[in-house]
């Protein structure tokens, strides 16, 4: 997968060289460069951002830089999949993040100040998908930190990165639930215990078990996740409902 990051901070996007991305990138699983909007700016300030339309607090981006940027970067027929973040965006989820890895190419376009200017949208979405994205319902100074937290969930699903693909089956939110309570060694830590059936040997009685707390665990922390939980997805021994 080829992801391209367009960012005026690119020290931001430094965690991307580390851990399984790092590992996923120097094995060619994907292809990540990140790039400096400044390189499109043509003033001696190099200026990105002008104030807004209309009046109002802040700054908003100029539609210019990121014109030439994508002039530059998506010469060809080929187009990526623009992602624009924004907490005015689409709500980011895991559904979310096994459609963006599926695509071949994700191009990520972060917003600063009070964001860009809505033209680059408009314009860019005459010839790619643009899709705003937001990570969550509160505001952050721009949209790196959103592509570390979007990156990351996207590419641990494609297929090489993640060494044990099984443990992507029962993960919090596949089943739309939240996943049960993990422990390790030692049986026994300060007084407090594995619960003992994690030690039976019996799968079955695991996997109930685990089932069990999960639906637990999505009532007492996430109830809107149950109401929206498919009834077919559910078995007869799920009480907890
Ligand atoms: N930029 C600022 N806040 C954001 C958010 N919540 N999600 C995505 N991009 C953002």
């Amino acid at each position: 997968m080829k992801i391209d990051v367009v960012t005026v901070f690119p020290e931001y996007l430094a965690p991307l060289d580390l851990s399984l991305i790092g590992r996923a990138r120097e094995r060619g699983l994907l292809d990540l460069n990140v790039h400096d909007l400044r390189r499109w700016t043509h003033d001696v300030h190099h200026s990105v951002d002008g104030a807004p339309a209309g009046g109002g607090a802040g700054m908003v981006m100029k539609p210019q830089p990121w014109g030439e940027c994508l002039d530059e970067l998506v010469p060809g027929e080929e187009k990526p999949r623009l992602l624009v973040t924004s907490p005015a965006g689409r709500p980011f989820t895991q559904a979310m993040a096994h459609e963006l890895a599926a695509e071949p190419w994700l191009m990520f376009a972060c917003g600063r100040y009070e964001g860009i200017d809505q033209r680059v949208v408009e314009y860019a979405s005459e010839s790619m998908e643009v899709t705003e994205v937001s990570i969550g319902d509160y505001v952050l100074f721009g949209g790196e930190v959103a592509v570390l937290a979007i990156v990351e969930a996207v590419a641990r699903l494609v297929p090489g990165v993640l060494g044990n693909a099984a443990s992507l089956d029962d993960e919090s939110h596949n089943a739309g639930l939240l996943e049960a309570p993990a422990y390790t060694r030692p049986a026994e830590w300060r007084g407090h215990e594995v619960p003992p059936v994690l030690l039976s040997g019996d799968h079955g009685k695991v996997d109930r078990w685990r089932r069990e707390q999960a639906l637990l665990r999505t009532a007492r922390a996430r109830p809107d996740l149950l109401e929206r939980l498919d009834p077919g997805s559910l078995d007869k021994r799920d009480r907890v409902l």
